[in-house]
């Protein structure tokens, strides 16, 4: 069977941006600026994205295009010992697409709540007791959650459509998936400047606490946030790339899709910040407190600041509308991830039936997020996949191309297709400075988890989330070896 490609360059780049782009942008960036520092944090934010995106970036594009295969056989083309490297890559990426679409099955609950302005009264409680159904701990389940098993279930219908038949579908999906939240995006913007207060906000989202640099945890809060957003380490940018023809452009098209998705997270702070301003002199608090939120903020502080506006239907169907087709691009950009890995292996499937399979898969993992309990789950996966998986494959990928395969071996790739051509300091970036740096990450990570259970959960519930961690890291580590002894005994020295 030939692979399939996308049908233009435009079409990739909107495919990139949109997975790049989403609930990571317009939730995660902005309270993570709120709470570490506010213009300070742009600092880390932004080392982290040239020092460690945009190489990792160029890396995983460059492998794709070269090798013309997802993850699993692009390692292994790589380096044959490798290929389970991918496996490890791919299994991360399945459990964030399981996660990830529950996070949308509550922004269409909140779309569809949008009509009556449902929590207007008490928006904490709306999501927490009317929503979630919550329950006071993680080892209380409280049984399944059926309207947010029924959206989540809408929502993998709509993502199956999205990549049923591959780049097909994918290049004509993303032609409206990704203009559309930019322009609600702006929508917005000029209902918060023309509210009273929002320059406060703006003046909050700016303002730079430089003490904040200080803190490590900044740090690391700004480069797990450049891997989340910029899609990295979980074979989706591999994929994406290995759908483009192998002369195609690869250091333009890196810069273009980083660029624009951190202004697009610099614009949504702009968008964000001006309604919690005015939020602030509505409801006589500082934006300090409503940003200090946390991931509360598109759910409970965002949706309480809209029920204020005037017009508070139509604004919330907006900003839920713009949450949803936001998250859609980058959620079946990992479906992606998987089928594309999965068909090297299987060449003999169909991509619609494995496209189903594969949903269908992730749909049901996604029932113990459905739960009562769920999002104590979600948390606990959101917090051991971002802040381990993503580092430790990024960590190995880096090695593989650094050292395995050659770091100047993919440079003189990348420079034989590119306008822009790459210098050295790549080499450096992929060979020394990204496992260094993310090997400190990782161990300032692990320090702080083992000294203290990550939000208080009890031991059972987060040694699930090591075992995320762990057990693919031991199979990758397992198989890594034996391959490596089979090639040693085929060629004694
Ligand atoms: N980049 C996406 C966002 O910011 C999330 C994502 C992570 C998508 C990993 C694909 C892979 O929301």
């Amino acid at each position: 069977m030939t692979r399939q490609h996308w049908s233009s360059r435009t079409v990739f780049i909107l495919a990139a941006v949109g997975s790049a782009v989403g609930l990571g942008n317009v939730w995660r960036f902005p309270y993570l600026a709120g709470k570490y520092g506010g213009g300070a944090f742009l600092i880390p934010y932004l080392i982290a994205l040239v020092v460690v995106g945009i190489p990792l970036l160029m890396l995983e594009f460059a492998v794709g295009q070269k090798m013309q295969q997802g993850a699993i056989g692009s390692f292994k083309k790589l380096n044959p010992n490798f290929a389970s490297l991918g496996i490890f890559a791919i299994f991360s990426a399945f459990i964030i697409a399981s996660y990830y679409a529950v996070v949308m099955a509550w922004c269409l609950l909140y779309f569809l709540a949008s009509f009556g302005v449902k929590w207007s009264g008490d928006a904490e409680s709306f999501f927490f007791k009317d929503v979630l159904q919550i329950t006071e701990g993680v080892d209380k389940l409280g049984g399944i959650n059926f309207p947010i098993l029924f959206s989540l279930l809408l929502v993998w219908v709509a993502i199956y459509f999205c990549v049923w038949k591959g780049t097909k579908s994918v290049g004509k999906v993303v032609i409206y998936t990704v203009p559309l939240p930019l322009i609600l995006m702006a929508l917005l913007l000029i209902r918060g400047v023309t509210l009273s207060g929002f320059l406060d906000g703006w003046v909050f989202y700016l303002n730079p606490k430089w003490s904040a640099l200080a803190d490590p945890q900044v740090w690391t809060a700004a480069f797990t946030q450049i891997f989340f957003t910029l899609s990295l380490a979980f074979g989706t940018m591999i994929a994406y790339g290995s759908y483009k023809n192998s002369e195609e452009d690869i250091a333009k098209d890196t810069w273009i899709t980083a660029l624009l998705n951190s202004a697009i997270s610099l614009f949504a702070g702009f968008v964000v910040f001006a309604v919690l301003g005015y939020m602030a002199v509505q409801t006589s608090t500082s934006v300090e407190e409503l940003a200090a939120s946390g991931p509360g903020l598109a759910f409970v502080v965002f949706p309480k600041a809209l029920s204020l506006m005037p017009y508070p239907q139509l604004f919330s169907l907006l900003f839920f509308l713009m949450l949803l087709s936001l998250g859609i691009d980058s959620a079946f950009s990992i479906v992606e991830a998987l089928n594309a890995a999965i068909v090297d292996v299987w060449n003999n499937w169909k991509i619609t039936k494995l496209s189903l399979w594969i949903c269908l898969a992730t749909f049901i993992a996604g029932i113990i997020y459905s739960t009562r309990a769920g999002l104590y789950f979600l948390d606990i996966a959101d917090h051991f996949i971002t802040n381990y998986n993503g580092i430790l494959v990024a960590i190995f990928q880096s090695i593989l191309v650094g050292w395995v395969y050659g770091a100047e071996k993919l440079r003189r790739y990348i420079n034989e297709v590119s306008d822009w051509k790459i210098g050295k300091w790549w080499n450096i970036s992929i060979k020394y400075f990204i496992p260094i740096v993310l090997t400190a990450l990782l161990a300032t990570q692990l320090s702080k988890d083992l000294g203290t259970p990550y939000e208080g959960y009890p031991a059972w519930a987060l040694n699930i989330g090591w075992s995320l961690v762990v057990v693919p890291l031991i199979l990758f580590l397992v198989l890594l070896a034996r391959d490596w002894n089979k090639i040693r005994d085929r060629n004694p020295v």
